[in-house]
């Protein structure tokens, strides 16, 4: 017998920045942080977990290539949700597995994103939280999403605010076991649903410096970080709640554009962060669409669109409402038509691609 589950999971995108770890192991930040959850009909991953007496291995593909689960991140997740998995019970196909075998039972796990892997669209949010979610299923396990989050936050630290949509925030906890560095809800999907987000995808190539290595060297080597993490990213989070409780879109707009360039100035201030010209180029194009962004808003009077970018060049625009939405892609498509010497690829709302 086989016995599966399917799960979705949306990818999220962090309005204030994580970035930096205090412990690699367990995936501990330096700071909280806040993200805006997507549509799971637009930009997610889907995976399905399966146990059968059949196999002999833990195994996993990744759109349809198999992948290592010997790195420690696939394996502690694993580990976290056998030690809490239950009896299950599947009558029309006769199976009954008791929490005891869990042990000897070995998974089989297939995913699949929507997205470009790896390319800084927080791909592996949406992967580990799914991971997790569907193993949880799986094995029955009775914990709820915040002790859930614990356990995807041991995949990618960005992936435990993908177990719920809407606003939400990682508080990175003080306890050295990370037992309170979970994901808490600030407001759900229908709170703000006059918003709408903008993926200016750039390049989809795989980024060139994971997120991992590249914030070990930002806080090994950046004079600005601890600045950061102390004392700027604890007042933002406190605003950023209020702004994202009360819609205030203006005070929204200015956070996350700050948020984003500090994160890329604390990057820039990264021993070896500009490697090569590809990175060069990347920077360049960013600083064009964020002066085309700036000055639009400036124009306006009232901030229309607020962007940021996670560690790759792909832009996220989120619009206060529909009609700033189609004006913000007509200038868009202007200055930077897609496929021109500009690198930018397609513009995606939603689902739909331009
Ligand atoms: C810039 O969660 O990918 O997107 O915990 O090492 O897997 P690991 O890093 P990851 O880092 C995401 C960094 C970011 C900002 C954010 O999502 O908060």
């Amino acid at each position: 017998w086989v016995l599966m589950v399917t799960a979705q999971t949306p990818t999220n995108i962090a309005v204030i920045k994580y970035w930096g770890k205090r412990d690699e192991n367990l995936i501990l930040a330096i700071n909280d942080s806040i993200s805006v959850t997507l549509d799971p009909a637009h930009l997610c991953t889907t995976t399905t977990v399966a146990v059968s007496p059949a196999f002999n291995q833990d195994r996993m593909w990744l759109l349809g290539k198999e992948i290592s689960l010997s790195g420690g991140r696939y394996q502690n997740c694993l580990r976290e949700i056998r030690a809490r998995a239950n009896d299950v019970e599947d009558e029309k196909k006769g199976i009954k597995i008791t929490k005891k075998d869990w042990e000897n039972l070995r998974v089989h796990v297939a995913s699949y994103n929507n997205f470009p892997t790896a390319a800084g669209l927080a791909s592996s949010a949406a992967g580990f939280a799914c991971l997790v979610y569907s193993l949880a299923k799986l094995m029955n396990v009775q914990e709820d999403n915040g002790r859930l989050s614990a356990i995807a936050r041991q995949g990618s630290g960005s992936a435990c605010r993908s177990l719920y949509g809407g606003f939400v925030k990682w508080v990175m906890g003080k306890e050295e076991n990370g037992s309170d560095s979970i994901a808490v809800p600030l407001v759900d999907e229908r709170h703000w649903d006059e918003l709408v987000i903008i993926i200016a995808v750039v390049c989809s190539r795989q980024k060139e410096t994971s997120s991992t290595s590249g914030m070990r060297e930002t806080v090994e080597t950046s004079a600005l970080i601890e600045h950061r993490a102390k004392e700027v990213v604890p007042k933002r989070i406190i605003q950023m709640e209020e702004a994202i409780q009360k819609r205030d879109f203006a005070t929204f707009t200015h956070l996350t554009c700050a948020d984003s360039n500090q994160f890329h100035a604390v990057c820039l201030d990264t021993v070896n962060f500009l490697l090569n010209v590809s990175q060069i180029l990347m920077v360049c194009l960013i600083f064009r669409i964020i002066s085309c962004v700036e000055k639009w808003n400036r124009s306006e009077g009232t901030p229309q669109v607020a962007y940021t970018f996670d560690a790759g060049p792909n832009a996220v625009l989120i619009a206060r409402n529909r009609t700033s939405t189609s004006l913000l892609l007509q200038r868009l498509l202007f200055h930077f038509p897609p496929n021109s010497e500009t690198d930018l690829n397609s513009y995606v709302i939603g689902d739909k691609s331009l």
